[in-house]
């Protein structure tokens, strides 16, 4: 049997406690630089330096990472050496719900990342990535204002 949701007794929740990331490795890592309006839910890791341009927006739960492991060491050699590299997400890109930007990354100015994507390389401004790893699914040519299938 269905149950009746319960009345919500606060709709309208600040913004930002709705939206908030969550920062991990914060201390001793950086500070990461987001544009003011940029719209984040998920989490992002701050071992190496996030830069989120303007006009940015993700959907629900998604990560931007930055710190790995050398899988050439091994045991505690492994664990306690990183391997940092600096992520870039550009001016109005869309990251869809649950995508992965894996560490190195640089996600292209009004790009689109699929949700649910896993993104190991660098996506072209005006391209739809999507699946995992992530390939180009189409291209947006902003001045045709049209979209094109991508070369397959
Ligand atoms: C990436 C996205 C924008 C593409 O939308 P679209 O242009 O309508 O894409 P299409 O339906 O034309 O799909 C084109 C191809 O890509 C594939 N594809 C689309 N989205 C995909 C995804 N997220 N993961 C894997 N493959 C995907 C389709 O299966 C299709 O493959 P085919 O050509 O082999 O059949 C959309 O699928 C998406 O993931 N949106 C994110 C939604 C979201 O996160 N919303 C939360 C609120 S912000």
């Amino acid at each position: 049997m269905l149950k009746k949701i319960p009345e919500i007794e606060q709709p309208f929740r600040a913004y930002e406690e709705l939206f908030a990331p969550c920062f991990i490795n914060y201390e001793g890592g950086h500070i990461p630089i987001i544009a003011p309006g940029v719209v984040i839910t998920g989490l992002i890791d701050c071992t190496g330096q996030v830069t989120i341009e303007k006009d940015v927006f993700a959907g629900h739960d998604i990560m931007i990472l930055t710190g790995g492991h050398d899988y050439n060491k091994f045991g505690m050699d492994r664990r306690l050496d990183g391997i940092v590299k600096d992520t870039t997400i550009q001016e109005g890109a869309w990251l869809g719900t649950r995508c992965i930007i894996l560490p190195g990354v640089t996600v292209g100015r009004h790009s689109v990342v699929g949700a649910g994507a896993v993104v190991t390389k660098d996506v072209e401004q005006y391209t739809i990535v999507a699946g995992n790893p992530a390939r180009v699914i189409k291209r947006y040519n902003h001045k045709l204002l049209q979209w094109e299938d991508a070369v397959k």
